[in-house]
């Protein structure tokens, strides 16, 4: 490896090469060593993150638990570290789920998400007793409760409800009756309505209410007036239906640093507001203190995870732009063609080189929105180039797909200079793995199987 590191002006370490370093791995040498497009994880920032929430509650002094909104990236190591780390686990389908348990995941510490849970998929929570089912709709309430007496088998549960909150950067809107897929409506009486469907139910115990407000929120006004809604909600179902709700769920969303636009606030920030909010309002009630829940994802790892790609070919359009083409694209980060989300980059092997010709990257997927990067300003690149795109840890993988039939990429976790990957890349053949022959003559008829 190299020896003294040092901060460059974007704030990355490099070293003696000029090469950038993550979780004291040279990047070049992670590219050289698992091929690239390749998935990067700093471990240490995520065991940072998930500390930062943990420890600020427990400061507090507040009964909490922070679930890892695994949507986010969801994988066998990812379970595990979130389970060192002593996460909960929000999962949000039975793909999820499984992953968890085959992960060793403590069953009573995960968290059934979802807006249409199949009932093969509340089968596999009430067979796997996990800690409690996030019910959506009044579907779901039947569901549960008839699986639940079936099987005379007892269920914690939150009922997701929408204040008519909605918050996204730095704007947040509050409306009358919330027009979204997700949850009971807190003011039509759709909320009364489901506690009153679930109170003194003989399997099935509701916890308490939760809510997931939005994402990328760099302000904590939001989820004061989210959690004041709920809180009020709370002290009106004491009084007319005699529940007492035990947990707050104020959900996910706290904003992380993509580009210099983005000023996030620390975690714990998020946190001390949230806790002081419901302590005044539940002091000023007499209600009960709640324990107080989140489930962040992006904040727990999306800046720990960078991208490596290799540079191949560029194109000029005078006086436009100049596209510099990577070896990945919509396939492995589909945010930015899906919602225009915006990233920085370096050139990780030319990291002390001065960034003076400016670039679109582009990705190698036949659509002409797979542009990763719309501008950026970087060293005079050159084909075999690594180019290293940050913040792309959530949302990132989970979301990537085999368009164009190309290969998913690998995903590597660093920490304290050593490296271990934790998804291999998949091949061509794992790309036919589902593939069957076609078995059909001209006129239709069915091939006898030899
Ligand atoms: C219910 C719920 N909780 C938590 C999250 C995580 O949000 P974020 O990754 O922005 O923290 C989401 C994201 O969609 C969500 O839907």
């Amino acid at each position: 490896m190299d020896g003294g590191a040092h901060l460059n002006f974007y704030g990355s370490m490099s070293n003696d090469q000029g090469h950038l370093k993550i979780g004291g791995v040279d990047a070049v040498e992670l590219a050289e060593t698992y091929g690239t497009p390749l998935f990067v994880y700093d471990v240490s920032l995520i065991r940072e993150r998930a500390r930062g929430f943990l420890g600020t509650f427990e400061k507090m002094g507040v009964n909490a638990q922070v679930a890892y909104a695994s949507k986010a990236f969801s994988s066998v190591a990812m379970y595990q570290l979130a389970a060192q780390e002593g996460l909960s686990l929000d999962v949000v389908s039975g793909g999820e789920l499984y992953t968890a348990l085959k992960a060793g995941f403590p069953a009573e510490k995960i968290h059934f998400h979802g807006n249409n849970k199949s009932p093969a998929e509340i089968e596999m929570a009430f067979d796997a007793k996990i800690g409690c089912i996030v019910i959506d709709n009044f579907y779901e309430i039947g569901l549960v409760k008839s699986i639940a007496e079936s099987r005379s088998q007892e269920m914690h549960v939150l009922l997701r409800v929408t204040p008519g909150i909605e918050a996204h950067t730095h704007d947040y809107i509050t409306t009358g009756q919330e027009d979204s897929k997700f949850g009971f409506d807190l003011k039509n009486g759709q909320a009364d309505e489901a506690i009153q469907q679930l109170s003194e139910h003989r399997y099935v115990r509701v916890l308490g209410l939760h809510c997931h407000i939005g994402s990328q929120i760099f302000e904590t006004i939001a989820f004061k007036f989210a959690a004041e809604a709920l809180i009020q909600k709370m002290i009106q179902w004491k009084d007319t239906y005699a529940h007492t709700s035990t947990v707050l769920n104020l959900g996910g969303g706290f904003g992380i640093r993509y580009t210099d636009e983005d000023q996030p606030l620390n975690p714990s920030v998020y946190v001390e507001e949230m806790v002081g909010i419901v302590r005044k309002l539940s002091e000023e009630s007499g209600y009960p203190l709640p324990e107080i829940w989140i489930e962040p994802g992006r904040s727990l790892v999306g800046d720990a995870g960078t991208t490596l790609y290799t540079v191949g070919s560029n194109k000029t359009v005078p006086s436009v732009r100049e596209y510099l083409a990577v070896d990945g694209g919509m396939s492995d980060n589909i945010r930015p063609a899906l919602y225009g989300a915006k990233y920085d980059a370096v050139l990780a092997n030319k990291l002390d080189e001065p960034r003076s010709f400016n670039y679109t990257i582009a990705g190698k997927c036949c659509e002409s929105g797979d542009k990763l990067i719309d501008r950026i300003s970087l060293p005079e690149a050159s084909p075999g180039d690594i180019l290293a795109i940050f913040c792309t840890g959530a949302y990132g993988y989970s979301m990537a797909s085999n368009y164009n039939r190309l290969p998913r990429p690998a995903v590597v976790f660093v920490e304290d200079g050593k490296h271990q990957l934790v998804i291999r890349r998949e091949t061509y053949e794992d790309l036919l793995l589902n593939d069957l022959p076609f078995t059909m003559t001209e006129r239709g008829d069915r091939i006898e199987k030899a």
